[in-house]
């Protein structure tokens, strides 16, 4: 059995990976410091702080392709 705490990316702040991408997607965020401010993932211990960038860098990764792929269609 999983238990709610594995899920989330920032125990510290009870922050789930989803708040995260949405914040990227909907909101825009593209720093760290975005993220820190919009969902205060990062903003405790710091432990999750190379998981956020992860996500971040990823994210960021996946609108400029699809900003490609837009572009490319047109
Ligand atoms: S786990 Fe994210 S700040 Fe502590």
């Amino acid at each position: 059995m999983t238990s709610k705490r594995a899920n989330y990316v920032c125990e510290c702040k009870a922050v789930f990976r989803n708040e995260i991408v949405n914040s990227i997607k909907k909101g825009h965020a593209q720093t760290l410091l975005d993220i820190q401010n919009l969902t205060k993932a990062s903003t405790g211990c710091g432990r999750c702080k190379n998981q956020v960038e992860w996500i971040i860098n990823t994210e960021l990764e996946k609108k400029r392709k699809h900003g490609l792929q837009l572009r490319l269609n047109l």
